[in-house]
């Protein structure tokens, strides 16, 4: 007699493919854009099919290498985050905006031009043979715009609130201008190249180092003359070549993906269960929203409150894995909610982070339970510091640690 044993079913393993050229738009703190290979390859390690969540998405790098192969959860508190995911998510038809980079130029002249014929006297040329008094006296000059209403031009934002800061006012001028000219493509997918090329610009003509906690003081000739350096760029020619980079490498796209600005709490409430999570939180005290707070009012454009020499939004988030007293509660909340929805996850930690890896782990497997398999794999890694002069790059231990259900 034949016995038909019931056969056992082993998982479907299935491989994600994954970009590595994709288009570089933000410095960024803690940016995994050289560890993606890394991820891509622990991911398939444990790979199903499923839908893959960014929770602390940044850069939105991890979206930019896997969003043409699966459908992508894209989240972060901050909103220009937002905005980089949906630019490498979107799903484009390029022939529909034949003419958009000379149609952005033309609207945004035009505000240009108006500002200019209202303010004649608002003139700040940088030369080379400038002494440093004349040089901090234009850069007070600038700064000083912010006690002005320019109630006469609408969209003024970052002319009163940064010139002379992260920017001179001419840059300013044409953030502003630019964001003018975007908004009248605020209801098609190029919305989002658009600010994402204009961010790109912003980065590379500020005179900060790659963030905006700080922008630096001319104290001495050198420092004067390569904050001058900064000062005589160009915010168009920067923006006009990104956005050409990405009408040229950004395509059709027909997977769902799903983009939001929530904390990891919520985003995790609101997942389906089964999606493969990617968590990679702040390891450091210090806070993201004071770092690159002018991005964030770039896509707000809110007219926030400004505060301190950095001019920071008053309404900047405080994150819980910045904090000391909060971090281990944190990394609890968000191992008990994959628990809940039968999540896997991959978490990123260095081990230069708040807590160490151990703590992690022990966190992990306690949330988790037993009906989890938790395990560490690690890389050698050298971290930007953002810094432009001494201690500009550190050698860390860059940790994966990763659950799954069992
Ligand atoms: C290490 S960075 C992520 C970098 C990203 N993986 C990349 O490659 O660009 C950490 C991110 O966590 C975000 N974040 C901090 N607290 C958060 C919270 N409570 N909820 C959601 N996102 C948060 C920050 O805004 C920041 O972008």
């Amino acid at each position: 007699m034949n016995t038909i044993l019931n056969e056992y079913k082993v998982p479907t393993r299935k491989k994600l493919d994954y970009k590595l050229n994709i288009p570089h738009i933000i410095k960024y703190m803690g940016s995994k854009r050289e560890l993606v290979r890394d991820i891509v390859y622990t991911i398939n390690e444990i790979y199903e099919g499923e839908a893959i969540c960014d929770l602390f998405a940044g850069t939105s790098i991890l979206s930019g290498a896997l969003g043409q192969n699966v459908s992508m959860y894209s989240n972060d508190i901050q909103e220009y985050s937002a905005i980089l995911a949906k630019t490498y998510l979107g799903n484009y038809n390029w022939k529909k905006f034949e003419g958009l980079i000379e149609d952005l130029i033309t609207v945004a002249q035009q505000h240009v031009d108006r500002v200019h014929q209202h303010y004649p006297n608002l003139q700040f040329p940088y030369e080379f043979e400038q002494s440093l008094n004349e040089f901090n006296t234009i850069e007070q000059q600038q700064q000083k715009l912010i006690y002005l209403d320019f109630k006469d031009v609408g969209h003024h934002l970052f002319i009163k609130n940064y010139s002379g800061t992260y920017w001179s006012f001419e840059q300013c001028l044409w953030i502003d201008a630019l964001r003018v000219a975007a908004e009248e493509y605020s209801k098609t997918p190029v919305y989002y190249p658009i600010l994402s090329s204009l961010m790109f610009a912003m980065a590379y003509n500020a005179q900060s180092t790659g963030h905006y906690a700080q922008y630096r003081d001319a104290n001495n000739t050198d420092s004067m003359n390569d904050i001058i350096i900064y000062r005589k760029k160009e915010i168009l020619p920067y923006f006009k070549s990104k956005l050409t980079e990405l009408i040229e490498s950004l395509g059709k796209n027909d997977f769902k993906h799903i983009v939001t600005s929530l904390d990891y709490r919520e985003c995790l409430d609101n997942l389906p269960t089964g999606v493969l999570v990617y968590a990679d939180p702040p390891y450091a005290f210090v806070h993201y929203s004071r770092f690159y707070h002018a991005l964030e009012t770039l896509v707000k454009y809110d007219y926030p409150e400004v505060l301190f020499k950095g001019r920071y939004r008053s309404d900047r988030h405080q994150s819980p894995f910045c904090k000391r007293t909060e971090v281990r509660n944190a990394f609890r909340e968000m191992f008990i909610r994959v628990k809940h929805k039968s999540a896997k996850i991959i978490l990123s930690y260095s081990d230069t982070g708040m807590i160490s890896v151990e703590d992690i782990l022990n966190i992990a497997q306690n949330s988790l339970g037993n009906k989890y398999d938790v395990f560490t794999k690690y890389t050698d890694y050298t971290h930007s510091t953002m810094g432009r002069v001494k201690d500009k790059s550190r050698k860390v231990k860059e940790y994966l640690i990763v659950g799954k259900p069992i």
